[in-house]
């Protein structure tokens, strides 16, 4: 089956409320990467989103790494990948692992936010490369054991997730089920259900 990048785009896009900011919009987790990687530029501004979100304590406890299509950094993310993630993720450009220091530097007590400043600060790098027309994909799902000796880092952290990042590609390149979830409109709890007293 054919599906042109642009109905993939739509069926994902066209059911979320037109108010919305277009790149807010336009962010969803894709599988089908191209493969032109993104430049050295749009890669330091999507780096900056996440440097420039809220923190608790203004800490900054977000770090990641980035490794690129054919090098043995990407291979070692690659590899500890859960089955069903490395069955898409290798056709990224961009393979990424992002952790969250847990202790707070100055006072040396456990930073009880870290996780949730490492999850906004994704979530505004991911905004942030839609606007630039890169998509990506989180991945909680790898093996806990193997992706912590990949980190290297003496700080006390954790690790969040691993992410891709690119440019939209062909989607018919997928196997199924992965095929048929890329233009299968996304679905989310009604709002009423999210939010008391609206
Ligand atoms: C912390 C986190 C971990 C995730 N792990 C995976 C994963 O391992 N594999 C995967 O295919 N998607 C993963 N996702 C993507 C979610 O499934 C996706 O965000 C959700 O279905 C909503 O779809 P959307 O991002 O296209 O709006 C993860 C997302 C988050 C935030």
């Amino acid at each position: 089956m054919s599906i042109p990048v642009s109905s993939a785009h739509a069926a994902k896009t066209d059911n979320l409320p037109d108010a919305l900011l277009p790149a807010i919009r336009n962010r969803w987790s894709i599988r089908s990467f191209g493969p032109e990687l993104p430049s050295a530029q749009d890669l330091r501004t999507i780096f900056e989103a996440a440097r420039w979100s809220a923190s608790s304590m203004n800490a900054q406890p977000w770090r990641f790494e980035i490794s690129f299509r054919h090098s043995e950094r990407f291979q070692a993310f690659f590899n500890v990948l859960s089955s069903g993630n490395q069955a898409w993720a290798g056709n990224a450009p961009i393979m990424g692992l992002a952790y969250t220091l847990t202790e707070l530097p100055e006072y040396k007590v456990a930073n009880r936010h870290a996780m949730f400043d490492l999850g906004a600060a994704m979530s505004s790098m991911f905004i942030q490369a839609a606007e630039l027309g890169i998509l990506g994909h989180l991945m909680g799902g790898y093996d806990a054991e193997k992706a912590a000796a990949l980190v290297q880092e003496e700080r006390p952290h954790e690790i969040g997730c691993f992410f891709v990042l690119g440019y939209p590609g062909m989607p018919e390149l997928l196997d199924e089920p992965y095929l048929t979830r890329e233009w299968t409109p996304r679905q989310r709890l009604p709002l009423t259900e999210l939010v008391k007293g609206l």
